[in-house]
């Protein structure tokens, strides 16, 4: 799913003064072993503009009620920032590790999450594909290309194989996060998801016409708090 800026354009030229100022190391010490050997790329290291940077994005993600509702949040592992270009320019194919450890314990990582950083304009290639079959490569199994806005996000369930494609001009700017959510399953994450979005439109429907919700958005609204009751896990 797509968050549409997730990041103002202010927000995104701020963000980016901060990671031309950071120092930048190998992305592979934060990869698994499987991952490290397809991982060809750069990451911000810690210092005062990854922090500015993190509290920034999870500002930012805190206001955004389509995250919020999609995602179904418990905890959202601080986010960290990478770089593409030059020889470090590609990720090939891989599932993200199931438990991210941090300073604050295990989290299971049920969602990822890419926000683009760099204008598509400015560079070539570093499409995130998303969906890959398990023979990868063109045709069936092929994936789906992502190459969004700078300041947009893409969510995806973290079992999915994925592959950032080579950068062959400028350089990819992003940061990547995990999150663990409410809901460990996608599919029941998903129908909450519908349920709300269509119960969101419903409620402003009915204050737009009437002026208050109807009994059945009331009973229906009940119906969603009891589904993530079932299904919640905290
Ligand atoms: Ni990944």
């Amino acid at each position: 799913m797509r968050l549409q800026q997730l990041l103002s354009a202010d927000e995104v030229a701020q963000a980016r003064r901060w990671l031309a100022e950071g120092e930048w190391i190998d992305g592979r010490s934060t990869a698994g072993p499987q991952a490290a050997a397809v991982k060809h790329n750069e990451q911000l290291a810690e210092g005062p503009q990854a922090q500015h940077l993190r509290e920034l994005v999870l500002q930012a993600l805190e206001r955004q009620p389509l995250f919020l509702s999609a995602a179904l949040p418990r905890r959202v592992l601080p986010p960290a920032f990478n770089r593409y270009r030059g020889d470090r320019n590609a990720y090939g194919a891989h599932v993200d590790q199931a438990i991210r450890t941090h300073p604050g314990g295990a989290l299971r990582a049920d969602l990822s999450c890419t926000l683009f950083l760099s204008p598509p304009e400015s560079y070539d290639g570093g499409e995130l594909i998303v969906g890959l079959g398990p023979a990868g490569g063109d045709g069936p199994g092929a994936g789906q290309p992502f190459k969004l806005p700078a300041g947009d996000a893409l969510l995806y369930p973290a079992s999915t194989l994925h592959r950032v494609a080579p950068v062959t001009r400028g350089e990819r700017l992003a940061s990547f996060f995990w999150i663990e959510s409410l809901v460990p399953r996608s599919d029941e994450r998903q129908l909450l998801f519908e349920m709300d979005m269509a119960l969101m439109r419903l409620r402003q429907r009915e204050i737009d016409s009437a002026g208050q919700e109807s009994p059945e958005a009331v009973a229906l609204t009940g119906t969603y708090h009891n589904l993530l009751r079932l299904w919640a896990r905290t």
